[in-house]
């Protein structure tokens, strides 16, 4: 079987071994800026890691939504780790406060599953009712997502911002000094659309048209907008988890509770996620926080990269009326 007809076979369920040889014969991309240390490559115009695509593949053929089931999807570095935090704070408020939520000693990735990687946590019947979260681009999402017409939060962020973060968690986890990791090459393989879970404008363009065609089931919301405005964001989170606060919730203070629980600083401070050593998906957890800046590119951007990534936005999405730049 050639490539393409080899991907074709998307609905009709592939054998381990039959992935494996598909995913050998898929265009790949070395990543020159990580010092060669990582390779994508191309699976149904989208583009992984070959570490973990084979894998990745067998379980989305596996996977059985719940209707109940609510994913929580981003392009990375997009406010993942925060929307998680919320979602769980929200959903579990019932049980937990901010004196022993879970939060305070568990990563955010690890009270929420991931869908690319926590197969077994994700593929049990009797799972908890927590959100699952995704990187995966809407048209990549397992069939039975779609089929039971699950809810989906999407959080999107500043590109330029987006960028920048990449290139640090990218670098810190190859321990590629970030002195040998060009951050012009990093912003080339971006504005090619090479880069994971990419091109970032199909990733979020794919969500936005899936929000206009299945209104009410899924929320977008954005990274700058929580920040500026949390109360608002978080209520219009909880109303859509099917979780909504009660007067007297907001009369006591519980929403600002939870936005305070899940703060950048305080989530950040937490031994859980500052010590070396502590680690989620083989990844330390303190790389999950570095300075959650709106505005941070200004310190890595040219005026040339700044030029070339604004009219990209508009070329691929202007016609979103998003505002990315
Ligand atoms: P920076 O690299 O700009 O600091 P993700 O969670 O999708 O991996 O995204 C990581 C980005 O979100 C990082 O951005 C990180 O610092 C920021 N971040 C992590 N936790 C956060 C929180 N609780 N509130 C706001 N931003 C957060």
């Amino acid at each position: 079987m050639n490539q393409s007809s080899m991907e074709t076979t998307k609905t009709q369920l592939m054998s381990p071994s039959e992935i494996e040889e598909m995913v050998k014969t898929l265009p790949q991309h070395n990543v020159s800026w990580l010092n060669g240390l990582a390779t994508w490559c191309k699976y149904q115009d989208v583009w992984h890691n070959q570490e973990f695509l084979t894998k990745e593949i067998l379980e989305r053929q596996r996977f059985e939504a719940r209707t109940s089931d609510v994913f929580l999807c981003s392009y990375p570095k997009s406010g993942t780790t925060w929307l998680k935090a919320l979602a769980y704070a929200i959903i579990t408020r019932k049980m937990f406060d901010e004196s022993n939520t879970p939060l305070l000693t568990t990563m955010p990735h690890k009270c929420v599953p991931s869908l690319e990687r926590d197969f077994e946590q994700i593929r049990e019947t009797n799972r908890p009712n927590v959100p699952i979260a995704t990187h995966m681009p809407y048209k990549s999402l397992p069939e039975s997502i779609l089929a039971s017409n699950c809810k989906i939060v999407y959080i999107y962020r500043n590109l330029k911002d987006v960028i920048v973060s990449c290139y640090h968690f990218a670098t810190k986890i190859r321990k590629v000094p970030i002195e040998d990791a060009s951050f012009e090459e990093a912003f080339d393989d971006f504005c090619q659309g090479v880069t994971l879970y990419g091109p970032y404008w199909d990733h979020i363009s794919g969500y936005l048209k899936a929000s206009l065609e299945r209104p009410g089931m899924i929320l977008l919301l954005k990274y700058e907008h929580l920040k500026k405005e949390p109360i608002n964001n978080v209520k219009r989170l909880a109303e859509f988890l099917g979780y909504p606060f009660t007067p007297e919730e907001e009369k006591e203070g519980v929403i600002e509770s939870v936005v305070n629980m899940c703060s950048f600083e305080n989530l950040s401070n937490l031994e859980i996620n500052k010590k070396v050593g502590q680690r989620v998906h083989g990844i330390e957890n303190r790389l999950f926080f570095r300075k959650a800046e709106d505005g941070d590119w200004r310190n890595y951007f040219t005026d040339k990269m700044i030029e070339k990534i604004d009219k990209l936005i508009d070329e691929k999405l202007g016609d979103t009326g998003l505002v990315l730049k």
